[in-house]
């Protein structure tokens, strides 16, 4: 991320944001289970609203300080940070409960390598785990924010036949002005995938 990114993304105003308008629209009516998985933690700020909602969290994130930076300060905590790519989780199959990503998709450096993300938390979700998380529309202001930084827009209308394309069954997207949600399940039947 680039330093205006990185300061928003651990600002009292994105945390307020999270926590009031983000986390509750992201998750309403999703039920995660106990061992969750986040994707692309940056900061924290996402990983310290979780935690009060699920019994076990492990983040992953690919860049090296932040993950070292968050796992010093939640150190002592049940939380687990691993430093990590997730288009190669460093997990087993059918591992976790729930996945969750927030705004960390269009970090991810091409259309290829987010069906590799999916189809890898798709991988180590259990039978019937969810899948439920949101990203940016594109916009001039995202353009702005992601000056020398990654940014591979992803286009909610086809986010759902990825995600189906990855494995994944009983797709929602939906959008609003600025942000789309989704959440998808892992087949309860594995063999049905
Ligand atoms: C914009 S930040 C979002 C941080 C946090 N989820 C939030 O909403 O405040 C996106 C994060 O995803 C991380 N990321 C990008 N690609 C990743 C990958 N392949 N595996 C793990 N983390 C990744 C970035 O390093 C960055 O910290």
């Amino acid at each position: 991320m680039n330093l205006i990114h990185r300061w928003i993304c651990r600002s009292a105003r994105w945390r307020r944001k999270l926590e009031e308008q983000v986390l509750p629209w992201v998750l309403s009516d999703v039920e995660l289970g106990p061992d969750v998985l986040e994707v692309g933690p940056g900061p924290g700020l996402t990983t310290d609203l979780l935690r009060p909602r699920v019994e076990r969290l492990t983040a992953i994130e690919i860049d090296r300080r932040l993950a070292e930076s968050l796992a010093a300060r939640l150190r002592g905590s049940p939380i687990k940070v691993i430093r990590g790519d997730a288009t190669a989780l460093p997990f087993g199959s059918a591992r976790f409960s729930g996945a969750v990503s927030f705004t960390m998709l269009h970090h991810v450096p091409s259309p290829a390598l987010q069906d590799q993300l999916l189809r890898e938390v798709r991988r180590v979700l259990k039978p019937g785990g969810v899948f439920a998380g949101v990203d940016s529309l594109q916009r001039l202001s995202m353009r702005l924010f992601h000056v020398h930084d990654t940014l591979v827009p992803v286009d909610p209308r086809t986010f759902g036949a990825r995600l189906e394309a990855a494995g994944f069954e009983e797709v929602l997207v939906e959008t609003n002005a600025t942000v789309f949600r989704f959440r998808a399940r892992c087949p309860k039947n594995r063999s049905s995938s």
